[in-house]
C-alpha cells in the first residue's frame, strides 16, 4: 500500500527533494579526526575472547561548548572498534542502559542465527545478552549496529554503530598498512544536520529517508587526519541511514581499492570513485606525497546513481560533501607497496552448481509486494546449497539489498558481469533503479529451524517501514519450526 502511495506521489507531483547540497570548499577541516578506541577484551579460561559493550545515552560537543544528545557504546557517541582473528571464539557481553529496547547485530558476520542480533533478539532496558560464536570468514571490515523492529533508523542516527575488524594470517602476510589509527584508518561516515550554533538537528526527509546536509567522520565534524606514512589504508563505512556516498580525492587522483564488504579483492583495483550505499564498506589505499593536503570528498550525481532526475531529489543530486582532509607530514615513513595479488577468490559457481533461483522485487517499501511480518518466514535455505537471488529494483527509487549471515558474490548487474570492485565478497549491494542484479549466495550453517535471519533494504527508513524479509537456514531435509507461518508464494 505504501509502495502505491509513493508511486502515485512521484507520478503526481514531480518530486521535490531536499535542496542540492554542496559543502565543497566550505568545510574548514579544523578538528583532528577522532579514532574510535580499540575495544578491550579478555581471554577466558577456554580461550574465548570476551568483549563488553554497553549501549548508553551521552552528550557530544560537535562544536566546543555546544552539547548535542547522542548515543553510543561505552561512549557518548558511536562505539569502540572490535578486532578478532579468524578461528577465534568470541563473546560480546552486551548491556542495554538505554531506556528503550535495542538489539545488536553483527553486520557482515557469518554466525548462528540465534546470536545474529536481529529484531527477534531484543535487549530490554537494563537487560543484557551474551552472543558467542566462532569467527570463520576472511579478514574484513565489518560493523555492528542495532536492529530493533521498526526502530533501527533512529537508533543508528543517534550514534549506535561501531566497527568489527577481522584479520587472518593470509591478510597479515601481505604487509598492507595495518597500524590502527596510523596508516590503517577507520572512517565511519554519516550525514547529519546542525543548526547555526552547531547543535545536531533533525534531518530533511525524502522518500529515501532522512538526509543530512553535511558529513561527520567517526563523529568528528570538519575533520583532518595527519598522515605520517606514504600509503594510508582507509576503511570506509557508509554508516548513513539513507544517503549514498561516492568517495573520491578532490584532485581526481586514483586510489587503490583493496577490499569490499566481506574482505580483500583478488587484486587491487585502481579507481577514482568508490560508491557506497548505506551499510557498504570499502578499503582503499591512498598514496601521499610529503607535506601535501588532499581532500577526500563524496560526490554523487543522478547518473552515478543509475537514474534520472527523480533520484537527484532523493539523494540531493549533484551533491558534493567535503568529508576529510588528509594532511601529509613533511617526512613520510616509507610504506611497502600493495601486492599485485591480494586474495584467492573462488571461481563463481557455474550454472550446474546453482540449486535454486529466487526473485526479490523491490518496489515501494515492499519486497515481492510484501511487508515484513515477524511471524512469517519468506524462504527456507538449505545449508550448503548455492542459490541465485535475483534482486530487481523495479522502481526509480534508490534501494540497497543486504543479506544476513553470508557473504555473497555478484554474478551480474543488468546482465553484465560486475566491475572488479564489486566482484569480491559482498553482503550489501546498491540496488540500481530499474535493474536486475544476480547474487550467488550460500549459507554454511549451522541450520536452525527456529531463528530467522533477515534480508532487507539498508536504507533504514525503508527497513523500518517493512522492506525486509526473513529466512531460515536449515540442515538438509529439516523443516521450519511450526510456530512460523510459511510464505505461500502469493
Ligand atoms: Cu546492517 Cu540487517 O543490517
Ligand atoms: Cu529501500
Amino acid at each position: 500500500a505504501l509502495g502505491g502511495a509513493i508511486a502515485l506521489a512521484l507520478a503526481g507531483c514531480g518530486l521535490v527533494g531536499p535542496a542540492v547540497v554542496d559543502t565543497s570548499g566550505k568545510v574548514e577541516f579544523d578538528r583532528p579526526l577522532a579514532i574510535p578506541p580499540l575495544a578491550p577484551s579478555t581471554l577466558d579460561a577456554d580461550g574465548t575472547r570476551v568483549f563488553a559493550l554497553t549501549a548508553e545515552r551521552g552528550e557530544t560537543e560537535f562544536e566546543p561548548g555546544v552539547p548535542s544528545e547522542t548515543w553510543g557504546y561505552d561512549d557518548d557517541h558511536l562505539g569502540p572498534t572490535l578486532v578478532a582473528e579468524r578461528g577465534e571464539r568470541v563473546r560480546v557481553d552486551v548491556q542495554n542502559d538505554l531506556d528503550e529496547a535495542t538489539t545488536l547485530h553483527w553486520h557482515g558476520m557469518q554466525l548462528p542465527a540465534a546470536v545474529d542480533g536481529g529484531p527477534h533478539q531484543p535487549i530490554e532496558p537494563g537487560a543484557s545478552r551474551h552472543p558467542e560464536w566462532t569467527i570463520d570468514q576472511p579478514a574484513a571490515t565489518l560493523w555492528y549496529h542495532p536492529h530493533p523492529h521498526e526502530e533501527t533508523e533512529q537508533q543508528v542516527e543517534r550514534g549506535l554503530a561501531g566497527l568489527f575488524l577481522l584479520h587472518d594470517p593470509a591478510e597479515r602476510a601481505l604487509g598492507l598498512p595495518s597500524a590502527y589509527g596510523v596508516d590503517d584508518v577507520p572512517l565511519i561516515v554519516q550525514d547529519v544536520s546542525f543548526d547555526d550554533d552547531g547543535r545536531r538537528t533533525g534531518r530533511a526527509t525524502s522518500f529515501a529517508g532522512a538526509l543530512g546536509d553535511e558529513t561527520i567522520v567517526n563523529g568528528t565534524r570538519s575533520p583532518y587526519f595527519e598522515a605520517t606514512t606514504e600509503l594510508v589504508r582507509l576503511r570506509l563505512l557508509n554508516a548513513s541511514t539513507a544517503r549514498i556516498l561516492g568517495f573520491e580525492l578532490a584532485d581526481g587522483r586514483p586510489m587503490q581499492q583493496i577490499a569490499s564488504d566481506g574482505g580483500l579483492l583478488a587484486a587491487p583495483v585502481e579507481t577514482a570513485h568508490v560508491r557506497l550505499s548505506p551499510g557498504e564498506r570499502a578499503e582503499v589505499v591512498v598514496r601521499l606525497t610529503p607535506g601535501e593536503r588532499v581532500v577526500l570528498r563524496s560526490r554523487m550525481t543522478s547518473a552515478e546513481l543509475g537514474g534520472d532526475d527523480v533520484l537527484a531529489g532523493l539523494n540531493g543530486g549533484r551533491d558534493v560533501f567535503d568529508v576529510l582532509e588528509l594532511r601529509a607530514a613533511a617526512d613520510l615513513t616509507a610504506s611497502a607497496p600493495v601486492p599485485a595479488a591480494l586474495a584467492d577468490l573462488p571461481d563463481l559457481p557455474g550454472p550446474d552448481e546453482v540449486a535454486i533461483e529466487r526473485r526479490f522485487d523491490l518496489h515501494g517499501f515492499d519486497i515481492n509486494d510484501r511487508s515484513m511480518d515477524p511471524d512469517r518466514i519468506d524462504l527456507v535455505a538449505e545449508r550448503g546449497r548455492t542459490e541465485r537471488w535475483i534482486v530487481h529494483n523495479t522502481s526509480k527509487l534508490p534501494h540497497s539489498f543486504h543479506v544476513h549471515d553470508a557473504q555473497f558474490r555478484i554474478e551480474s548487474i543488468g546482465g553484465a558481469p560486475p566491475p572488479p570492485e564489486l566482484a569480491g565478497w559482498k553482503d550489501t549491494v546498491y540496488a540500481v533503479p530499474e535493474t536486475e542484479i544476480a547474487l550467488l549466495v550460500r549459507f554454511d550453517g549451522p541450520g536452525d529451524p527456529e531463528h530467522p535471519y533477515m534480508y532487507h533494504c539498508h536504507l533504514l527508513m525503508h527497513e523500518d517501514a517493512g522492506m525486509m524479509g526473513q529466512f531460515l537456514v536449515v540442515e538438509p531435509g529439516q523443516d521450519a519450526d511450526e510456530h512460523f507461518r510459511m510464505d505461500d508464494g502469493e
